[in-house]
């Protein structure tokens, strides 16, 4: 199989709004980002991915584009980008730039004129019907929004600010691959490709994910821009099963680097039930079938997967799955030593390195998240009672993300010298960068280390996954190559477990606790994780 840069990185996520205000004005910017490079550089990531920063009215906080070659005034300017892109080069750190092209934003110059001028050749850039079909938003609603100029509606399957961009649309499709050239000209890293299992739609057919035609637009995306270089792509792609992220991501297919797939985060809501139905107490079983069936269907050289805890849209895993209290740290530690050490590049969301957790929203006026605001509205429209609104925001709605980056214990938690667009979190005080670079036994610190052994060590990228039976609550497998074995342990709760497996340890690659005490007691305590190369 032949190797990429990409195989041995980790990924670091930047939510731009919420990472660093250079200005004072609440909202964090792109010089604010150049700013702490040498932090990011400290953690040692190989690149980072950063979340829309391009034009936009942001009804959906920057995933709707009005223009995808400008940047949004709020973070600053093509200047500004090109200072970050240079500064980020110097030591050796790629920038993935967000590419959203299932839709854009109504104030698109493209939906502009195909909303004003039904004859114009952009109207058919997006998706015009005369009646609507039972199709769903997934910010709540109809996806069919009624135009008065044409008396038709159009399709939006987010906002209806975010209008559905026609893929089967040649024109636009190659006018999407100049654009992708415009940025792989200013020597970006790749691209985290925004719902992009969603371009293959057949509406008429209420067909929206895994359409008949997204492999072949992938493929001819692939030839017309990113394919000549060595870059990072990785789809978000939510209904993927291991055959399909094989489509996405072998080699031999031309598409895709890798997918985000989400089956694990499907553990965070009832089954079948809408994400706001959440379910809290991680069910083990379920989430070590999970990664045993992506770690050993997804062979080597047939496919790559993404290993991700966290992003923009999702929970801070310690307050969903890990411990928000007394095990903070060590839980912290345990769920990334698990998850660093399987098949896959690794992503890690601002502040999972220092251990944030989601914020105490007391009322809806906190809330600033569009999905949250929509799902909050037709809640209480249904009669729903507002204190089980807000537990649901409160657990999984995604400004839990969005809080201000935790910088230092001081004021505005050194994110702003002005006043937030989103509050800080009140345990700042505790959690922040500064604490946790005094501290050596800090969760940063494990990251540092994990994403250097990631970088070091060809077996994480080769050796073949075995699960390990265990109790219910411990995480236990060995990643196996024709010389070496490593056994990864974690015990994912706050109990005691009993854990078994007669082996012998010839090195303690990573831990949160001591290793060969844990084994050679068949116990481990509350969130212990470790990682031992076998003798
Ligand atoms: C993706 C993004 C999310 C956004 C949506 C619409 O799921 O991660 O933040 O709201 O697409 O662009
Ligand atoms: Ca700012």
């Amino acid at each position: 199989m032949e190797k990429h840069w990409w195989h041995k990185a980790t990924i670091y996520q930047i939510y731009p709004r919420s990472f660093m205000d250079s200005n004072g004005d609440g909202i964090g910017d792109i010089k604010g980002i150049t700013s702490k490079l040498d932090y990011l550089q400290k953690l040692g990531i190989t690149a980072i991915w950063l979340s829309p920063v391009y034009q936009s009215p942001m009804d959906d906080n920057g995933y709707d584009i009005s223009d995808y070659e400008a940047i949004a005034d709020i973070f600053g300017d093509m200047a500004d980008m090109d200072e970050l892109l240079a500064q980020a080069n110097t030591r050796d750190i790629k920038i993935i730039m967000d590419l959203v092209v299932n839709h854009t934003s109504d104030e698109h110059a493209w939906f502009v004129e195909a909303r004003q001028h039904p004859d114009s050749s952009e109207r058919d850039f997006y998706i015009w019907r005369d009646q609507p079909n039972g199709l769903t938003s997934t910010f709540s609603g109809s996806a069919w929004q009624y135009d008065e100029v044409s008396g038709q509606y159009y399709l939006h399957l987010f906002s209806k600010r975010q209008p559905d961009l026609n893929w089967e649309n040649e024109t636009l499709r190659h006018k999407i691959y100049d654009m992708m050239n415009f940025w792989i000209d200013k020597g970006i890293g790749g691209f985290r490709m925004d719902v992009i299992d969603l371009i293959g739609k057949v509406p008429d057919q209420e067909i929206t994910g895994n359409g008949p035609k997204l492999h072949d637009y992938l493929k001819e995306m692939n030839r017309a821009s990113f394919g000549k270089y060595d870059l990072l792509t990785v789809g978000e792609t939510w209904g993927a099963t291991p055959e399909i992220a094989k489509q996405y991501s072998n080699p031999d297919n031309d598409e895709l680097s890798m997918v985000f797939q989400f089956e694990h985060i499907g553990l965070q809501h009832k089954p079948d039930a809408p994400k706001w139905d959440f379910e809290k107490e991680l069910n083990v079983p379920a989430l070590k079938a999970i990664f045993n069936k992506w770690q050993t269907e997804l062979e080597l050289g047939q496919g790559w997967n993404s290993l991700f805890w966290n992003n923009h849209d999702l929970p801070r895993v310690l307050s969903i799955w890990g411990n928000t209290g007394e095990y903070r740290e060590k839980s912290a530690k345990a769920l990334a030593i698990l998850l660093h050490l399987m098949r896959g590049t690794p992503y890690i969301y601002q502040g999972e390195e220092i251990g944030m957790t989601n914020y105490p929203f007391q009322t809806l006026d906190e809330v600033d998240d569009i999905e949250s605001r929509n799902y909050a509205a037709e809640a209480l429209e249904n009669g729903m009672p507002i204190d089980d609104i807000m537990d649901s925001i409160r657990m999984i709605g995604r400004d839990n993300a969005r809080t201000p980056m935790q910088w230092t214990a001081g004021s505005q938690a050194g994110f702003t010298t002005g006043h937030p667009w989103l509050p800080v979190n009140p345990n700042h005080e505790r959690i922040n960068v500064e604490a946790a670079l005094a501290d050596p036994n800090s969760i940063f610190y494990i990251y540092q280390q994990l994403v250097t052994l990631r970088k070091e060590n060809d077996w994480l990228v080769d050796a073949d996954f075995e699960l390990q039976e265990t109790v219910d609550k411990v995480f236990a497998y060995i990643r196996k190559t024709a010389d070496d074995a490593y056994l990864v342990v974690a015990n994912l709760s706050n109990q005691q477990q009993t854990f078994d497996l007669p082996v012998q340890v010839a090195d303690v690659v990573i831990t949160n606790t001591s290793a060969p005490q844990a084994l050679a007691s068949k116990s481990l305590e509350p969130w212990d994780a470790f990682c031992v190369k076998l003798a």
